[in-house]
């Protein structure tokens, strides 16, 4: 189950898992209730840690691997949250002939995670995206609302450091 687990400390708050009960409680009979309580959960923890899953497996007595599934077939359920700077790489046509791919392996080697995940400290996740627009500056990355265009898989480093 490893690869299930989330290398970003879950949020033990109370306040919040008697959210997610209360959720379960008022769906736990209806027909397809599953994915109402996976969207609220979603909405209350801002994505789905194995925890939460492990809690909604529990009390709907359904397998975690079935509650797994779900979350990992549909793209708008997120393993991972969101980081303080979101950072999307450009995988349109125009950046990508440009080499936005070697861009985008550079982010992942400096953070150490993959697309999709987020720091441990959750200060930055990465994303990727098709054409924002913005062709003629390919390869793009974004930081937020930044905007970095003909980038430079040189430059990824000294443009996080801003961020830290
Ligand atoms: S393909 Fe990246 S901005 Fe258009």
């Amino acid at each position: 189950m490893n690869t299930m687990q989330s290398s970003v400390p879950f949020d033990s708050d109370p306040k919040l898992m008697e959210q997610l009960l209360a959720v379960i409680e008022r769906h736990k009979d209806e027909q397809g209730a599953l994915i109402p309580i996976l969207q609220e959960a979603q909405d209350i923890y801002g994505y789905l840690p194995i925890e939460v899953q492990e809690v909604i497996a529990d009390k709907m007595n359904v397998p975690l691997e079935k509650i797994y599934g779900i979350v990992t077939f549909y793209s708008f359920f997120n393993l991972y949250p969101k980081g303080k700077y979101q950072i999307s790489i450009c995988l349109g046509t125009a950046c990508y002939v440009k080499g936005s791919q070697k861009v985008l392996d550079k982010v992942t080697e400096v953070l150490g995670i993959q697309p999709g995940q987020c720091t441990h400290d959750r200060l930055f996740s990465i994303d990727t995206c098709r054409c924002v627009g913005a062709c003629g500056l390919a390869p793009i990355m974004l930081v937020n609302d930044d905007v970095y265009g003909r980038m430079n898989p040189l430059e990824v480093e000294g443009i996080l450091a801003k961020y830290k």
